[in-house]
């Protein structure tokens, strides 16, 4: 059986986790690959909105399999408070969601080294979300890191209070003021919670799945322009979001990967800091946080928006190998006079559609400008009955990016879905 990949083509936060959701009864299993609690993954059904951030969007379906895999790094703290909220709402989680041995752990004094990091940049801080992330896989990386099954052996505090010295010697190349115990117990209470989940190989686990002939899809958190190889350096994550991040985050050959299934926004957002070409900082772009309520699920910082990027989202297609386009959001555009589509950029008086090692030189993008519609299209459940201009928009980008666009999202509830061809 091969394994379906479903990745995000921007900066985050394109709609993956309600897209995991919808697409779960398709599948067994559903399995994180990499990233952490950074991630913010929002699914809304019977009018609620739930925020995943460590675990599988696939949590709210009924026997199914979620895991949380070995390129994954999990804080204890957040796990456990994710756990405590989903499991008060009946769903017991135990049965359904395995975590790997290998993924790494964030400690309390990662996410100290993440702030004291950050606020030593000053003005050209990363705007991480401060959850640890960069330090936890500095550690993964610099072969120093705690691994989840480290907690069942039998010198886990030794190896615990080992790293953390280490973390106390960096700390006092900043001067920054911290209490470590005062989150030390939170993130004891988490170990202990994650004890009580089954812990596995996850290697063999997953192969052993697809050798059973299971449907399995990984889940992508952050997106490509977000990837730590060929992001918007050093304004970027430290995991490998790409595609591939699904082989190493979980342990399967590349002639695994079947179906690549890209999620993009109908226009784009991001939030921290680095560059992005066609960020509207007037009050078009205003309207669009408005009407897209694009304020971070992490952190709930106000996303920077703009129009949609069509080199970069030919990039992010490129490197993950996309098969399938699943736009979402198209609902916010409703109202706009115009579209505007980012074809390209002016560079040194040349319009260029490649991104340039330094994207921040991508000053001035070239747009095609598209007519707007009126109607509220949230409501709509097929593509026929979709307004001209819309029918429009969505076949330029098709031709622009020669990829079908199969899955359209029109709301943030699990029904406002609309299969075009999927
Ligand atoms: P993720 O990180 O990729 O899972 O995306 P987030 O959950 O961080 O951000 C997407 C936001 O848009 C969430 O608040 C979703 O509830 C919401 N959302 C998802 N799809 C749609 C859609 O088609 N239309 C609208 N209006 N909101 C959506
Ligand atoms: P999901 O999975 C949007 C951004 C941060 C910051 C940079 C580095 O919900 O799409 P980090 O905490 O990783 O050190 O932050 O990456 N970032 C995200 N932006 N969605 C996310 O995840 C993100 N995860 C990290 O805002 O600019
Ligand atoms: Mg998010």
């Amino acid at each position: 059986m091969k394994v379906d990949v479903l990745l995000g083509l921007q900066w985050g936060d394109e709609g993956k986790g309600k897209i995991v959701d919808v697409l779960t009864p398709k599948y067994d299993v559903i399995a994180r690959f990499q990233g952490g609690p950074n991630a913010g993954h929002s699914l809304e059904f019977n009018r609620i909105k739930h925020i995943l951030h460590s675990i599988p969007s696939g949590i709210f379906h009924k026997n199914k399999i979620n895991i949380i895999g070995n390129g994954v790094v999990l804080d204890p703290s957040v796990f456990k408070e994710e756990v405590d909220i989903i499991t008060g709402m009946g769903v017991t989680l135990e049965d359904q969601l395995y975590i790997s041995k290998k993924a790494h752990l964030i400690l309390p004094s990662h996410r100290i080294l993440d702030a004291a990091s950050e606020a030593s940049k000053g003005k050209t801080k990363i705007g991480s979300t401060l959850k640890g992330i960069g330090p936890a896989y500095m550690d993964k990386t610099g072969r120093n890191g705690l691994r989840v099954g480290d907690i069942q052996s039998g010198n886990f505090m030794e190896k615990y209070n080992f790293l953390v010295e280490k973390h106390r010697e960096l700390l006092k190349m900043y001067d920054y003021t911290y209490d470590l115990k005062e989150h030390e117990k939170a993130w004891f209470e988490g170990i202990e919670r994650i004890s009580s989940f089954q812990i596995v190989d996850s290697e063999y686990f997953v192969n052993d799945l697809l050798r059973e002939e299971k449907r399995f899809l990984a889940e992508g958190a952050q997106g490509t322009l977000l990837d730590i190889d060929f992001g918007s350096y050093p304004f970027v994550t430290s995991s490998n979001t790409v595609c591939s991040g699904a082989c190493s985050g979980l342990g399967i050959s590349p002639s695994r990967i079947g179906n690549v299934l890209g999620v993009f926004k109908a226009y784009c957002t991001r939030v921290g800091g680095g560059p992005f070409p066609t960020e509207l900082l007037d009050e078009t772009g205003e309207k669009m946080r408005e009407k897209g309520a694009e304020f971070g699920a992490t952190t709930g910082r106000p996303r920077r928006c703009g129009w949609l990027d069509l080199p970069a989202l030919k990039y992010s297609i490129m490197l993950n190998g996309v098969d399938q386009l699943l736009m979402t959001k198209i609902d916010v555009l409703s109202g706009f006079p115009e579209i505007k589509i980012c074809t390209g950029y002016r560079i040194d008086h040349k319009i260029a559609d490649r991104i340039p090692f330094d994207i921040g030189t991508m000053s001035e993008p070239v747009f095609e400008k598209l007519p707007g519609w009126e109607e509220d299209i949230s409501k709509l459940r097929d593509f026929k009955s979709f307004p001209e201009p819309l029918k429009e928009y969505i076949g330029f980008i098709e031709s622009e990016v020669k990829k079908p666009v199969t899955m359209i999202s029109v709301g943030p509830d699990r029904n406002q879905i609309i299969y075009k061809d999927f």
